[in-house]
């Protein structure tokens, strides 16, 4: 069974188990002994298999099973061991006939007690999950105890001294809430030093990310590459005529394409001409430097209608990048505000079909550049082909390429290492990221599918559109980017010595949100801005293990670096290294990552289903001695 399968029936069961509890109790209040016990069967089998599915979580990490095993299974079993013993003999004697009633509070109260321990579980995996902390403990057994209390209070006569136990119950519950609302320390070092601690009292002045800028000259054999984008509303019209209203850049849906060659400066004045919440330019993937990156209160404070800002960085990195807006993003990409930035190796020469393909949700129809609909692409047979794929939305997308086997040249700009030749192959290109197929164009044409939709686009010879491809894609197996290509040295693996680890806890629950509180999509029970920033120094060698406890997928995104994968659920990677800006935890995944701290400045670390980072999914990572001058109030 998945680790997914198992959180999912973790929560049923608890569910059930819950349900179970209460019914045997209410039956039995009822004087319906029957039902009560068969209830109460329902409800000890339901427990045992809730523990059994924990216990079968443990080997996939302390994360995945904290709060359950410190916690609620402990109460969960205490109190069912409670019912089983006082309630069960007494209620199957009322069955058999050799008692009255079933509704005395002996029988009762122990079966909604362990009601109440069973959906208490439930609330704390659901509401606060990982880290379980003293405070949830204390707060969910008094309440427990304090539901027990005035049940037994509602069935039996008054029992003396009641109220003063439950009240004190409350004081004690309440008082260990207090450490909740008290802020964690705004900071995580990693197990690293910590700021101040500066060898040899060395004096580390502090430096203003605003200071931290690109070049102004391009490398030796490089050129200025200058550009003008204009954010502003436009309406535009899709391949099949239809019209959409957009945030755009000149107008455009795509915005333009910034291409440059490796070593070449590029320019771009960014321009505002109407959008209210204002705009941004991020280069997602491109690490630039931090004064350049355009997260707004925290680089830069976002560009209102009628304002300007120029960002300047070296075209270092060859490959498929894109560029979005990163105020509001969640809003302002689904909107329009993104394009393409590709980078050509230096001395490549440019020869074949070089299509970039991003792929956008306007409207509820998946659109590839601007096509809604079908459409095709004339290349002659034997050219060489780049289909560069993007994924602009929130969410992955599923690609299929038939009609010719080919090879996955490049993840997220970064060339692989002896890819293989693939073929009726699926590719999950998760949110934000890239992927270059290359092959050879094949004399009877290619069909490239997105979400096995038929003929997204097609590669025809000779411009006809040939005969309707009919083949079903939706049972190609699944593309593995840890298992493709052919190992080579790294700068650094998983055996080497890391200065810091961090690890992520993604999840849902109660969170405060700027003071709020909120239903949010946490990190370590935390949502933005609360989450601690994670701490570096310049040249750290740094270890991230990010966790998915959720029940959704969270692509995830740290900026201004790139990140090599060591391991997802424990296996290392066997093929070629793969380093990403973007990777995908699934639900009950753990990945393992390493970067050189190697770019200074202050950086968001997010989560790319934008409307999760909107929600509280995102963090910092702040270069120690950087500091921002901006309010950090809306970085996601
Ligand atoms: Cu493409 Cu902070 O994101
Ligand atoms: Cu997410």
């Amino acid at each position: 069974m998945t680790v997914q399968t198992l959180i999912v029936l973790d929560l049923l069961t608890g569910v059930v188990a819950t349900m179970a509890w209460l019914g045997a109790g209410a039956s039995a209040a009822a004087r319906r002994a029957g039902p009560a016990l068969a209830l109460f069967g329902l409800a000890v089998v339901s427990s045992l298999i809730r523990v059994g599915v924990a216990l079968a979580l443990i080997p996939a990490g302390w994360w995945f099973v904290q709060e359950k095993v410190t916690l609620t299974l402990p109460l969960l079993v205490l109190a069912g061991l409670a019912a089983g013993v006082l309630a069960g003999p007494r209620l199957v004697r009322v069955v058999r006939g050799r008692a009255g009633s079933s509704s005395g509070p002996a029988i009762v109260v122990p079966l909604l007690g362990a009601g109440y321990a069973a959906g208490a579980g439930v609330v704390v995996t659901m509401l606060f999950g990982y880290p379980a902390t003293w405070s949830t403990a204390l707060v969910t057994v008094a309440l427990v105890a304090v539901a027990v209390l005035v049940t037994w209070r509602i069935v039996s006569a008054p029992v003396p001294g009641l109220r003063a136990v439950s009240a004190a119950t409350l004081a004690v519950g309440l008082l260990g809430a207090g450490p909740a609302f008290v802020p964690d320390g705004s900071t995580d070092t990693g197990g690293g030093p910590s700021e101040g601690a500066q060898a040899g009292g060395h004096v580390h002045h502090a430096q203003p990310v605003t200071a931290l800028r690109g070049p102004s000259t391009p490398a030796a054999e490089g050129t200025v590459r200058r550009f003008t984008l204009t954010a502003r509303t436009a309406t535009i019209t899709l391949s099949s005529g239809r019209r959409v209203a957009a945030w755009t850049f000149d107008g455009r849906v795509p915005g333009p394409p910034i291409t440059a060659n490796q070593g070449d400066l590029i320019e771009v004045r960014l321009r505002n001409a109407d959008i209210t919440p204002g705009v941004t330019l991020h280069w997602h993937g491109y690490d630039v430097a931090s004064g350049e990156d355009g997260v707004p209160g925290l680089t830069q404070e976002a560009v209102r209608p009628g304002g300007e800002f120029l960002y300047r960085f070296r075209a270092d990195q060859a490959g498929t990048y894109w560029y979005h807006t990163h105020e509001v993003s969640d809003r302002g990409v689904k909107m329009g505000l993104y394009g393409m930035l590709v980078v050509t190796p230096r001395g490549a020469v440019k020869e074949g079909a070089d299509l970039t393909l991003p792929v956008h949700t306007f409207a509820g129809t998946a659109v590839i550049g601007d096509h809604d609909q079908p459409f095709q692409q004339q290349v002659a047979p034997g050219t060489p082909v780049r289909l560069r794929l993007v994924n602009t939305d929130n969410t992955p997308h599923r690609f299929t390429l038939g009609g010719t086997p080919y090879r996955l040249a490049a993840i997220d700009g970064r060339d692989l290492n002896g890819p293989g030749e693939l073929g009726r192959t699926s590719l999950r290109l998760p949110a934000g990221s890239r992927y270059d197929l290359v092959f050879a164009m094949p004399a009877a044409g290619a069909v490239l599918r997105v979400d096995d939709r038929a003929g997204s686009l097609r590669l025809s010879p000779d411009g006809s559109s040939g005969p309707a491809p009919t083949e079903d894609t939706s049972t190609w197996p699944e593309f593995d980017p840890t298992t493709y290509g052919t190992p080579a040295a790294t700068p650094f693996d998983a055996r080497s010595r890391f200065d810091r680890r961090f690890t992520l806890v993604l999840d849902q629950g109660l969170a405060l949100s700027a003071g709020r509180p909120l239903y949010a999509h946490t990190v370590n029970g935390h949502a933005f801005p609360s989450i601690p920033t994670q701490i570096v120094r310049e040249g750290d060698l740094v270890h991230v293990t990010v966790v998915n406890r959720g029940r959704e997928t969270h692509p995830w995104h740290l900026h201004g670096h790139t990140v090599l994968v060591l391991a997802r659920d424990g296996r290392a990677t066997t093929g070629s290294p793969l380093w990403l800006d973007t990777f995908d935890v699934q639900p009950g995944e753990v990945w393992q990552v390493a970067f050189r701290a190697g770019n200074r400045g202050v950086w968001m670390n997010h989560c790319h289903n934008l409307a999760h980072a909107d929600q509280g999914m995102a963090l910092h990572l702040a270069y120690e001695g950087v500091t921002t001058a901006f309010h950090g109030a809306h970085g996601g």
